[in-house]
Order: C-alpha cells, then sequence, then structure tokens
C-alpha cells in the first residue's frame, strides 16, 4: 500500500517537472515563469485543483511515442480568486514548446465545458509554438474545438486571455475571441504571420515584438487590453480585474465592502471645467472622484485615447464606465473610439454590469481618412451597443454634446436611465460658431453681425435647459454632488427589468 501511495507521488512530480529542469532553466532565464508558477500567482494560495495530470498524447509519427510527458504541454483545472471560482488553463512552454496536440485541446475543451456548466470564469495563459507539427490536422482540429467552445462561452461566463509567450498562426483566434487580452512587454507577441513570412511576402522587415508585441497591440491595433511589464504584474492585474467582474451572465456584478464616504462631496469637481469652453481638461478626474476609492481599472488605456473605458466601483457595486477625453483630439469620437467603447459597452451588458457614460463630445471626427474607413459603420456599432443595452445606464453631460453624438452617448432617447447634465453642459446640434456659419451665410461678410449671432446662439443654446425642458436631461446637477447622484441613481435603479424583443440574435453593424 505504501509502495503505491509512493508511486503516486512520484508520477505527480515528475508531471510537475513538465519538460524537466533544464528547460525549466530556459523559461526563468527569459525572465518568464513557467506554468505552473503563473498558476501559483494567480490563484488563491492552495486553492488549485488540477485535472488531467497524467493525460498522454496519442501521436506515434516522428518518434513521438518516445517523447511523452504527463499532462502533455498544458496545465489546467479550477481554483479561487479572492474566494470566487475560476477556471484556469496554462500552457507549459517546456513541453514540446507548449504546443497543442489533440489531448492538450482536449484537455483545454474539458475546462470550458465545466466553466460554462458551473457558471465560473475561465483564465487562458498562452505560451505556445502553436500547432503540434508532428501531429498535422489532429492538433489542427484540436483548435478549431477550442474555437468553438470561445464561441460557446462567449456572453456567458468572462474569458480572459494571457499572452505570455508565442502566440501565432491560427492560435491567435482563440484569444481573440475572449472578452480581455492582457500581454506582457518584450515576451509575449501575437500574429498571424512572423517575421519571416512578411518579410517574404511584402519585404517588410519588422521584428517579432514590432510585428506583434504588447506594445503594438495594445497602442496600434487594440487586439490587446492591457500591456504590462512582467508575469507577476499581468497576473495581480487579472486578480483585481476579475474581484470587478461577474462569474456568469446570471449573476449579478459582485459587491464589495467599501471604505469610501457614499456622500462624499467633491468640491474641487465645481471648478472641473475651464472658463475656455475649448479648453482640455482630464476626463481621468472625474472617473477617479466619482470612484470608490479612487479606483479605476482603465481598459484599452493606451488605444483610442479619445475615450475612456474601464471598471469602477460605486458604494461597492462594480460599474462599466464610457467617458469622452477632452485632452484627446478635444474628445470627438472617431472610428476607434467608436470601436472601442461599443465592445466594452456589449460586454458590460452581456453580464449585468451598469454603464456609467461622461460625456463631453463635440462631434464625430471629420476627414476623408473617417469616412473612407468607415465611421459611418463604426459609429452605429457604438450607437447600436448603447441602444441595446438592457442594463442600469446613467449619463452624465459635463460640457459638449452636439450633434449625433449627443444620441449616441447614451442619451435619453437610447432608453438612458438616469440622464444628469452639469450646469456647464452644452446639448446642442453643433458649436455657436458652426451653426452660425450656416444659419446666418448672408452674414458671413460682417464679422459684428457674426460675433452677435454667434452670442445670441450660445445664449439659447450653449446650456442644459433646452434639453432639460423637453425632459432629455432629467435633472441639471452640482457636479460637486456627482458621486452622490450616480451611485444614488445606480441604487434605485438595481431592480431594473427590461427585455429587447425576441429574436435569434441582432445584426451589429460589424
Ligand atoms: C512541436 C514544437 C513546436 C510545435 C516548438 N516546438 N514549437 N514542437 N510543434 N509547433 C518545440 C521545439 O522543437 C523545441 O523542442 C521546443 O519546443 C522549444 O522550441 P525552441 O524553438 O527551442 O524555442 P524558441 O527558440 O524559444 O522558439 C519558439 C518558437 C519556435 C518561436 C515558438 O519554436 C517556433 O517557431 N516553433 C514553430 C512555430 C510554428 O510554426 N508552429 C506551427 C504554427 S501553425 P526541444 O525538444 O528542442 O526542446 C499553427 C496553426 C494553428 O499553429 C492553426 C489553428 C487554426
Amino acid at each position: 500500500m505504501q509502495n503505491i501511495l509512493e508511486q503516486l507521488e512520484a508520477r505527480r512530480d515528475s508531471a510537475r517537472l513538465g519538460g524537466g529542469q533544464r528547460r525549466i532553466d530556459v523559461q526563468h532565464s527569459k525572465g518568464k515563469l513557467t506554468a505552473r508558477e503563473r498558476i501559483e500567482v494567480l490563484l488563491d494560495e492552495g486553492s488549485f485543483e488540477e485535472f488531467d495530470m497524467f493525460v498522454a498524447h496519442r501521436c506515434v509519427d516522428f518518434g513521438m511515442e518516445k517523447q511523452k510527458y504527463p499532462g502533455d504541454g498544458v496545465v489546467t483545472g479550477w481554483g479561487t480568486i479572492n474566494g470566487r471560482m475560476v477556471y484556469v488553463y496554462s500552457q507549459d512552454f517546456t513541453v514540446l514548446g507548449g504546443s497543442l496536440s489533440e489531448t492538450h485541446a482536449a484537455k483545454i475543451c474539458k475546462i470550458m465545458d465545466m466553466a460554462i456548466r458551473n457558471g465560473a470564469p475561465v483564465i487562458g495563459i498562452n505560451d505556445s509554438g502553436g500547432a503540434r507539427i508532428q501531429e498535422g490536422v489532429a492538433a489542427l482540429g484540436g483548435y478549431a474545438d477550442v474555437f468553438q467552445k470561445n464561441i460557446m462561452a462567449s456572453g456567458v461566463v468572462p474569458q480572459i486571455s494571457l499572452i505570455m509567450g508565442p502566440c501565432a498562426g491560427g492560435a491567435v483566434y482563440s484569444p481573440a475571441m475572449t472578452d480581455f487580452i492582457f500581454m506582457v512587454k518584450d515576451s509575449s507577441y501575437m500574429f498571424v504571420t512572423g517575421p519571416d513570412v512578411v518579410k517574404t511576402v511584402t519585404n517588410e522587415i519588422v521584428t517579432a515584438e514590432e510585428l506583434g508585441g504588447a506594445r503594438t497591440h495594445t497602442s496600434k491595433s487594440s487586439v490587446a487590453d492591457g500591456a504590462y511589464e512582467n508575469d507577476m504584474e499581468a497576473l495581480f492585474e487579472v486578480r483585481r480585474l476579475v474581484d470587478m467582474l461577474p462569474l456568469n451572465n446570471r449573476e449579478k456584478p459582485p459587491v464589495r465592502p467599501y471604505f469610501d464616504s457614499h456622500s462624499r462631496v467633491e468640491s474641487s469637481l465645481d471648478t472641473l471645467i475651464p472658463d475656455n469652453t475649448n479648453a482640455p481638461y482630464d476626463m481621468h478626474e472625474l472617473v477617479r472622484k466619482l470612484a470608490d476609492e479612487g479606483d479605476f481599472f482603465e481598459i484599452q488605456k493606451d488605444f483610442a485615447k479619445n475615450i475612456l473605458t474601464g471598471f469602477i466601483r460605486l458604494e461597492g457595486s462594480t460599474v462599466g464606465v464610457v467617458a469622452n477625453q477632452p485632452m484627446v483630439l478635444a474628445g470627438c469620437l472617431d472610428i476607434d473610439a467608436s470601436r472601442k467603447a461599443a465592445r466594452f459597452v456589449r460586454f458590460c451588458d452581456a453580464f449585468e454590469i451598469p454603464i456609467l457614460t461622461l460625456v463631453d463630445v463635440p462631434g464625430f471626427l471629420p476627414g476623408t481618412t473617417q469616412e473612407y474607413g468607415g465611421v459611418i459603420k463604426h459609429g452605429a456599432k457604438l450607437l447600436f451597443a448603447y441602444g441595446e443595452a438592457t442594463v442600469p445606464k446613467v449619463t452624465v453631460i459635463t460640457r459638449k454634446a452636439y450633434g449625433g453624438a449627443y444620441d449616441v452617448m447614451a442619451s435619453k432617447h437610447l432608453r438612458g436611465d438616469f440622464n444628469y447634465a452639469w450646469p456647464t453642459a452644452e446639448i446642442a446640434v453643433m458649436g455657436a460658431k458652426g451653426a452660425t456659419e450656416i444659419i446666418h451665410r448672408s452674414d458671413l461678410g460682417d464679422a459684428d453681425k457674426i460675433a452677435a449671432h454667434t452670442k445670441d446662439y450660445e445664449d439659447r443654446f450653449a446650456n442644459p435647459f433646452v434639453a432639460a425642458e423637453r425632459g432629455f436631461i432629467d435633472e441639471v446637477i452640482m457636479p460637486r454632488n456627482t458621486r452622490v447622484r450616480v451611485a444614488r441613481a445606480f441604487a434605485s435603479l438595481r431592480n431594473k427589468q427590461l427585455t429587447n424583443p425576441w429574436k435569434k440574435h441582432d445584426n451589429i453593424p460589424l
């Protein structure tokens, strides 16, 4: 009996060694943690329960029958993050480069099925040389099986991908279909075809980091949502994010103890808006002053900086924030900002996370680049996402809300529940100068007349009261009381019920 128990321990020890000490040392020398170390950092201490530790591949080609490693290059199982359940898989680069075999894929699919059934998020840690070359189409099939699971899990449980090494070729499409992708700077990359193929086909010379590193994907392509300095930082940040998310689409977001006063008055907000209505100010300041303990988990902070997206807590409850940023492009909506915010709004709606929208938008960005790039269709994504969302929606217009962008940014007309405005709000079809030049075109040669018309337009429309008279704005609030008002609004909406007409699914302009 003793012997059998020892045998089990010996088998476990061998499985825990993955591809062996030499390869573990190589992994460490690249500044990377091993698959198991990553799980240890990610999950609460001692909470990890492993599945399929002894699974082995079945390939007999190219001498593979002699190269078997228990677990087959991926560590899978479940554990907890601050006491809440998550499923996790972590590819082990020390085993055949973390390459994906048929059985490796089956292990991932198994925990994804369990995550869907039991309603807990899936966190995938990617560090892999791609399809196991010796297995050929069996490995390709394995990838497709994982893709199908990603699609089925989408909107049912949150899916989070960490890219902590290579992720190339078709392998990129599994993370691409998850809700969030986080990368590590200088040690991870994602691309459909690598630098060598790029050089052959297009003559471009580019490094792997330039082509598909963390900076590229967080600032240029928007494929990834966050870039971190090292494995540890990325894993800690994922823990912070998971804390804010519901476990599945049937649950409300978690409510945590909070240490901030619910009645905190922020007098400094009364002077946040500069006297010159075209001068910028940092919308981050408003977000932080509203949030419990000033904590803002920003999503895609390095992309489309003219709009901010991310999560805060208000009185302990998670709220998704979308906010125009006057510091960049004057806060205009453009293709990138519309896409970024639309995807964020849809995530929030899928997982019952209420949405706070902070508006200071002079309109859509003009220009051929925007029109040729399809700003009509991309802008429509954000409009559509807000309009279909049934979660509680609270909107605060701080300054400009002009033209179509006024409608888009969670206006009353798109079923906004609470639409507040600051006294500094200007809600109009366009700015006074532009409006005057159109309606008083015949006076364009007379500067005095134009100035008088502009002043007249400003007096009549550069305020929140015309909209308030129509009930499009529910109330004009003091900036300093915004946290209290918004928190009370969300509290009153906790039992909101709103459903859209039955349909198989909608046809959002993709
Ligand atoms: C089998 C692989 C492998 C793979 C790496 N290895 N990739 N084994 N299948 N796909 C093995 C190596 O043979 C080596 O084994 C070990 O993993 C570590 O690899 P190294 O090359 O020594 O590591 P490194 O120098 O860090 O380079 C990593 C790498 C490189 C850039 C990922 O290994 C590489 O280019 N691999 C091939 C990538 C590839 O073309 N994959 C198929 C893509 S197609 P030993 O025994 O020496 O330690 C694809 C399609 C998916 O994925 C489609 C889905 C629809």
